[in-house]
């Protein structure tokens, strides 16, 4: 406790000296979202951080999530200095849709709209016409959808296919998927919901479709944070990271937030609805980040490609501004 007090301090005061600012996710550790809330930084969906990312004075971000996020930022900053507590932290949706192989992908079906989740690299950014984030896909594929183009989806594929039925859009998938929220086990929800029978399921749309399908609220992080206030019900069994309840539990301190089960069929989970990549934003890394060579911890992205990968990105940002 006394170690974190004063990396808490130092970084604190390395912030300041440095004019650099905090961009954290919900999923990041508790102390984590709290230190940059203390620091004038954002703590946020991924949607919100590009954009307090762009918009910030500071001249250096951190930001406290995984590479796709670090990236975004520099393609819309890039005379900023990016840094990362650790360039190791990633994401399975990115890590599972090689630029090489999604391209190819894109090749063989020329006549559709090209949609990517902002959780892939920059490379496969920039072959995307449109990037999205959760917050903001419903609107921007029932947009394309009215434009009559069938749509290449990727790489969530849960995501993807509550998309495709809620907008009725004709995609094509990519068979990707985020190993935690792939997690979430529909029977064990069952088992939870007849126990709380008065609890409200918030899902992420990440999760499976039979998980989605039992949920009274569906949507991105911020969504389910904004539902957990504006539902009248006391309790919420909820089905994404469990850094998600540091916010719902400040916003709503009365309300009860329990996780929705993982693991089905006897099988025990391996993330346990907590992200591994966001869980190595730790305190020491962070401080690490304002204090080591910046080798461990700056973003860079191609010039070329990020000039590619700006254009979807603002059409996005543009599209929800
Ligand atoms: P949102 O915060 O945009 O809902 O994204 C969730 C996510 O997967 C971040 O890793
Ligand atoms: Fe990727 Fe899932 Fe982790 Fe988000 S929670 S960064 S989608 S692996």
């Amino acid at each position: 406790e006394q170690r974190k007090s004063e990396l808490k301090a130092k970084i604190k005061a390395l912030l300041k000296e440095q004019n650099a600012v905090m961009v954290a996710h919900y999923y990041t550790d508790p102390e984590i979202q709290a230190l940059a809330e203390e620091t004038g930084g954002c703590v946020a969906d991924s949607l919100e951080m590009a954009r307090f990312g762009r918009d910030a004075d500071e001249q250096k971000l951190i930001v406290a999530g995984v590479k796709f996020m670090g990236e975004t930022a520099k393609i819309l900053s890039p005379e900023k200095t990016v840094l990362m507590p650790t360039l190791e932290a990633t994401c399975s949706l990115d890590l599972g849709c090689p630029v090489d192989e999604f391209s190819a992908f894109c090749d063989a079906h020329p006549d559709h709209t090209v949609v990517v989740y902002a959780n892939t690299s920059a490379a496969v950014k920039a072959r995307a016409d449109w990037v999205v984030t959760s917050s903001i896909a419903l609107e921007i594929v029932e947009h394309l959808d009215e434009q009559g183009k069938p749509i290449i989806w990727g790489p969530d594929r849960h995501l993807g296919s509550y998309i495709a039925k809620q907008t009725g859009a004709d995609m094509l998938m990519w068979q990707g998927e985020c190993i935690v929220h792939d997690e979430f086990s529909a029977q064990k929800l069952q088992d939870m919901k007849a126990i709380y029978p008065d609890a409200a399921v918030l899902v992420h749309p990440e999760s499976p479709a039979s998980v989605v399908e039992m949920a009274d609220a569906v949507g991105s992080t911020s969504q389910l944070i904004k539902a957990s206030q504006e539902m009248s019900n006391e309790m919420f069994i909820v089905a994404t990271d469990k850094g998600i309840f540091y916010k719902m539990q400040q916003l709503t301190p009365g309300k009860t937030f329990i996780e929705a089960p993982t693991g089905g069929n006897g099988a025990t989970c391996k993330s346990c609805a907590h992200c591994p990549w966001m869980a190595m934003n730790g305190l020491e890394a962070i401080y690490n980040s304002l204090t080591e060579g910046k080798a461990e911890h700056e973003i860079f992205v191609d010039d070329a490609l990020r000039e590619k990968a700006l254009i979807p990105l603002d059409r996005m940002l543009d599209f929800s501004a």
